[in-house]
Order: structure tokens, then sequence, then C-alpha cells
């Protein structure tokens, strides 16, 4: 879609569009929509953005919280969003070998242990798994409360990204 398209688009149309730019997270596409029109596509990311970063802790909680694990049941079940799919299979996690797959769900595990939420990182930023594994294994030893900030900003990276799929930034 181009901005003026964007621009054009009903509060609905919006929504719908832009439903899953955070990970079954509907009500961020209603919050912004009702931003429409805007300047340009770095103003549209920012609204997400900063909609995210003045969320509640406990918004922040349920929204980490509504993230699949990676390579895990549902990726095994087939039942990730589109969006998770493709992220997914970009780091070839859809494809790792049975040793690999053991040693990722072993520390998606631990990691939801101590944190009572899963590991969240944008993996189209880190595609090559070593990276995915060397920051899980990395970020299991920071607080709580950092670890909450952490992965909202991944967040925000996984929404951009996903908005760069929607938009088309030359026009
Ligand atoms: N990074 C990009 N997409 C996803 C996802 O769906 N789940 C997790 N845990 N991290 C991601």
């Amino acid at each position: 879609l181009s901005l003026q398209q964007v621009n054009d688009l009903s509060p609905n149309e919006f929504h719908q569009i832009f439903i899953n730019v955070i990970e079954c997270w509907s009500e961020g596409a209603i919050y912004v929509s009702a931003l429409v029109p805007f300047k340009n596509f770095d103003r549209l990311i920012e609204s997400f953005h900063r909609y995210l970063d003045q969320l509640s802790i406990e918004n922040k909680l349920k929204i980490l919280r509504l993230h699949p694990d990676l390579a895990g049941k549902l990726a095994d079940d087939d039942l990730l969003t589109d969006e998770s799919k493709y992220e997914q299979s970009c780091a070839g996690l859809d494809l790792l070998t049975a040793e690999n797959k053991l040693k990722m769900n072993e520390l998606n595990y631990k990691y939801k242990q101590k944190f009572s939420f899963p590991f969240v990182i944008c993996v189209r930023e880190n595609s090559k798994f070593e990276a995915i594994l060397k920051g899980i294994s990395e970020r299991i030893d920071n607080e709580v409360q950092q670890e909450i900030e952490i992965g909202i900003g991944e967040v925000k990276k996984i929404c951009r990204l996903r908005i760069l799929e929607i938009v088309d930034y030359s026009k």
C-alpha cells in the first residue's frame, strides 16, 4: 500500500489490515487506526512503537505471552500465524536438526520457567540459529523487569518488519 492508500483507509479497514503487526494483539491496530492520516511511514511505525511503550506492565506481559515459542509446539502443529510462520522459516527454525531443536526447546523451557513468558527475539534480524541461541543463553540471566523491556523492544522490531511487508515505502 502507498502512503495515500493507507491514509484513505477507514478505521475499520486499517484495523483489519494491520491487525497482526503486534502478534495476536489487535488493540494496537485499533489504537493506531485513530491516528490516520500519517505524514510518512516513519510516523506510522512510530505510532505503533509509542503505543507499545506506553502500555502497562500487565499489558506488556500479556503481549509477550501471546508469542509462540520459537520452533515450539504450535510450529510443530502448524498453528502459527502466517506472520510468525514466515519469520520462523526465515531463520530456518522449521528445518532444525533434532539436536538443535532439542537445545532450543530446552532453553525456551528454562526461559519460560524463570520469566513466565516466552523468549521473544526478532528472528528476521537474528536469522542465524547461533545468534538466537546466544541471545536466549545471555538474556536468561537478566532480571524480569529488564527482560520485559527487552522483549517489548523485540516486539517493536517485529512490528516494524511486519508493517514493511504491508506498505510500499517508496510510494
Ligand atoms: N520473533 C519473530 N516472530 C516471533 C514469534 O512469533 N515468536 C517469538 N518467540 N519470537 C519471534
